[in-house]
Order: structure tokens, then sequence, then C-alpha cells
């Protein structure tokens, strides 16, 4: 990856220029409008900042999540032996060794507050009859501490709130993050494409909170627009991305043989209030797995579903909630997906898959959202923070979006008050390798998805090494290009973790391999991009 002074890029093979690119300023530029995106441009516009964010589609992961927000209440709001150290103990455990401590101490004891911040914007939690928020439990949390909202459409409200806090801000809509723009080692702007064509947005703070990946796979929990772009974008501009081996699969993907794209996930609180997971033949499927059972963290649930359908060669397993009292009000969103997939909860068993849910590596950041780039942000599920180590914790990333969101928005702030002017570079939209999506889809998905080979794995670096050259003139060739770019990451990150920990199993290293228990950042050559 070789940067270009004169471009003040960091593309390949562009060539300078640009005449007709329209051109604009801000302080800071939020790329994302999901949980930490609003988070960081409410905290940066509350501090005097002028702020531009950009939305590439409308969908956001924080709008279809369900469980809700790991929160340890403060003493005096709850009637649970919770605490943060609790709290902290599950993440770690859930995490495989590979969670930085201090950075999960840090973002769970700030969860409270933050959490205040967004019933602050207008967001609304369900209540217990008893008065205070109603706890939940999910996979790996040893206490009720999941608040939730409408049920199972904690995601739906917590967007609800952040969207009408945000109106006063000035979100601009289909507009895509191509190239990040560098100045002598620190961030210039933003490359754009909007319906205008491509400009580009000058500002001495960019924050990415892009989101996840699980468009790499056929069939994912995640929105359309959940393709990677923020580690692609830091490594097309040379940056250090850690863990993207680690994509979580969730246990419980509604399963329908044959659909690809976005499909409904089946929250985990199902289980927090009772479900049970059977194969066809009405068996556990967790039984004798993990002293935690149905309620083992999602690394363990998802690979204990994998070896039952292996060996039994069935296409799916079921959960069955027939036993949870008033499962409509109380999943709402659950009861509509399975109703419309043709499925009645109440009475028949639900058929689940493991679905590409979750990416717990990114971006390297601290816990405040800096990156290695001064100027650069990241924050959400696009960053690694060391929070989710090898395995996140089920209702932890609405936590760590709101509390690092919010911190990366007012670090960008206090950045672009100290900045100088950034300087007007020239630039054009880059050229680089994509593999078409189907294509590589299906790659990721025989090769990488919860349980990888080496062969497999040689077998998928084939195909990304022959990725023809396109250059990014639309979305769907950014989306291609930032796919490609990760799947690349991930390979290598993949290949050279010989050990399984996590939720990432190689079949050839099943066990874990304690000399392994490292956090492996690659920079972009070699991830052989
Ligand atoms: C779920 O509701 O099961 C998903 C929550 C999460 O991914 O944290």
């Amino acid at each position: 990856m070789t940067r270009s002074p004169a471009c003040g890029g960091s593309s390949p093979i562009a060539a300078c220029g640009g005449s007709n690119l329209w051109r604009q300023r801000a302080d800071v530029v939020v790329i994302g409008t999901g949980v930490a995106g609003l988070a960081a441009a409410l905290a940066a516009h509350r501090r005097g900042r002028t702020v531009v964010v950009l939305s590439k589609v409308g969908d956001t992961a924080t709008f279809y999540a369900q469980g809700g927000i790991a929160v340890v209440l403060p003493e005096s709001f709850r009637d649970t032996d919770d605490s943060v150290d609790a709290h902290v103990a599950d993440t770690l455990a859930a995490g495989a060794g590979l969670c930085d401590p201090d950075a999960v101490r840090s973002i769970v004891a700030d969860g409270y507050r933050a959490v205040t911040d967004l019933v602050g914007w207008g967001a609304r939690f369900d209540e217990s009859a008893a008065g205070g928020w109603a706890l939940t439990r999910e996979g790996g949390h040893t206490r009720h501490r999941i608040i939730h909202a409408g049920g199972d459409a904690t995601g739906a409200e917590v967007q609800r709130a952040l969207d009408d806090a945000a109106a006063r801000l000035d979100v601009r809509h289909n507009h895509v993050a191509v190239d990040l723009m560098l100045d002598d080692g620190t961030v210039s702007g933003v490359l754009v494409l909007s319906d205008d064509g491509p400009g580009v947005i000058h500002a001495p703070s960019v924050i990415i909170a892009t989101g996840g990946l699980g468009h790499l796979y056929q069939a994912t929990t995640n929105p359309e627009g959940s393709t990677g772009d923020g580690i692609a974008l830091a490594m097309w501009a040379g940056m250090a991305v850690s863990d993207v081996e680690f994509v979580q699969f969730h246990p419980t993907m509604l399963f329908d043989p044959g659909s690809t794209g976005r499909r409904p996930l089946i929250t985990e609180a199902l289980r927090g209030e009772g479900a049970v997971l059977v194969d066809a033949h009405g068996q556990s499927v967790t039984a004798g797995t993990h002293p935690m059972g149905d309620l083992a963290p999602r690394d363990v649930v998802a690979a204990a579903i994998e070896a039952r359908l292996t060996q039994t060669g069935d296409a799916c397993v079921f959960l069955d909630a027939r036993a949870i009292d008033r499962l409509p009000e109380r999943f709402p969103t659950v009861t509509a997906a399975c109703l419309r997939a043709g499925i009645d909860p109440v009475r028949e068993l639900i058929p689940v898959v493991p679905g590409a849910h979750y990416s717990c590596g990114g971006v390297a950041t601290d816990v405040h959202g800096r990156t290695e780039v001064a100027g650069l942000f990241a924050a959400g599920e696009a960053a690694r923070t060391g929070m989710h180590g090898a395995n996140r914790l089920a209702s932890n990333s609405l936590l760590e979006g709101l509390v690092v969101g919010g911190r990366a928005g007012t670090a960008a702030a206090e950045h672009a008050a100290h900045a100088g002017p950034t300087r007007v570079a020239a630039a054009a939209l880059p050229a680089r390798p994509a593999v078409p999506r189907a294509e590589l889809q299906r790659a990721m998905t025989t090769h990488a998805s919860v349980t990888r080979t080496g062969d497999g794995l040689a077998a998928l670096q084939e195909i990304l090494d022959g990725a023809p050259m396109r250059r990014l003139s639309r979305r769907r060739d950014v989306e291609d290009a930032a796919l490609t770019t990760v799947a690349g990451a991930l390979a290598a990150a993949t290949r050279a973790r010989t050990e399984s920990r996590g939720c990432h199993h190689r079949a050839d290293f099943p066990d874990t391999d304690p000399a392994q228990a490292f956090s492996r950042t690659l920079v972009p050559e070699v991830a052989g991009t």
C-alpha cells in the first residue's frame, strides 16, 4: 500500500486531478447512522462543531437488534446481585482470552451513564410489574442485566430515539464513503459518492461507524449495508485492523431453505425466557456441551448446532418457544417474522441455523475510538476496542456503540477544535480488486463460516488472488471492493490462527492453543491487499 502525498489519499492507482468533484468542509464527518455513529455525531454537535453524517442506506444493524443492552444498573435500582465485576467477568469469559480487561471495565462501568444519555434522547425501555426496568438474560450472562424495549424491538427503539435527536444534524442520505483522505499522516477528509456524483468533504476529524460485514456471507442477520466498509476504508488508508478472524455466527437465524441476504434473527432472549434448542428428533442440541446449556456463549451454541447438523445430515435444528407465556406480546418481532414465514411460534417449533451476525474485530482503536492516525476515529462494530476478544457477549454491542461512539464524538470534536486548516488535496475515484458478490459470498460461506479448514481457506485465497480490478464509481463497486478487501484480511488472519478459540473454529486445529492467546493485528501488506 503506498500513500501519495500529492493526492493526500491512499489509492494505489488513482490519478490525481478530479476537477469535477464537489467540495465541502466540516469539522467532523461521521460515516454511519447506527448507534455508534449517531451517538458520536450528537456528542460532537453538542460541543459546537459542524458535523456531517453520511448515510449509505436507511437500514442499520442497530435497528434490527432485538435482545437489548447489557447494563449494570446502580445498586439502588436493582434487586439482583449484579455488579460491574460480574459483567466484566462474563465478558472476559465469552471473549476466550482475547479481551482487553481494561477496555472491558472502562466500557462496562460507563454503561449506565451512557444509557441515561439515550433516555435523555427519548428512548423508553420496558418496565417490570414491580416498577423499574425489566431485565432479561442471554447467552453467557450469569445475571439478568439486559434492558429491552417493545419486547424484542430494542434496536428499533434505540434507533428511533437517536434519529429523533439527530433530526437537527446534517445527515446526508445516499452518500457512500469511497476513500479516506490523508495529509501528512493525519486525516483531511473523505472522498464520497452521492447523487451529485463524486465529491470531497474536507474535515480534520472523521469517525468510521459503518457497522459490520455480514454480507460477506450468503445469509446474514445484518442489513444490506453491512459490507465491511469501515475495515476496508481503514485498510485502504494503510491502517491496522485486529481480530478480524472472529466473526460471530448467531446460533438462531430463521431457517428457510435457499433464502439468502438478510434473514430474520430469532433473539437469544427467547432462550433467556426458557426456549430450548432441539433437533428433528426432539433431542437437546446443547446437552453435555457446557454447564450453561442453551444459554452458553454463542460460539459454543453455534458449534453445537453445527456438530448436530453434521451428525444428523439435517438442514436445521429447532427452537421450541411454545412454553413461553405471552410469546406474541413479549416477542412481537420474532412472532411477526415467524408468521411471515408461515410458522406459528406459539404452536410450532421454529427452524433455525447459525447465521453471520457480528464482527468481533475491526479497526484498532482505544476506548475513546482513537486510531493510530490523528483525526481518525472508529466506533461500534467497525472498530476493535478489545471489548469482545474472540467472541462477543450478547447485548454488549449496543452498549459498546453507545459508550465508545459518544466518547469518539467528544474526542473528534476536541481534535477538530485544535487542528489547523485542512489542505484541499486533489482526489479521484480509485480502482480496487473486487470479486463479483455472488462468487465471493459462495466462497466465504463454503470456506470461512462457523468451521474453517486450511484447504478451504487456500481455495478462498485463490479466488481472492484472481479478483479483477474495478473502478469504484457506484455504490455496488465500493461495496464489492470492500467485501473483497475484508475477505482478504479475514482469510489471512484465519489461516494464521492455527487453533480454535471463541467464534473461530478450525476443523484441522480443533484445540485452543495457549501460545496463541493474542490478538492478531494486520497491516494491509500482511493481509495481501
Ligand atoms: C439477540 O437478540 O439474540 C442478539 C443480541 C445481540 O446480538 O447482542
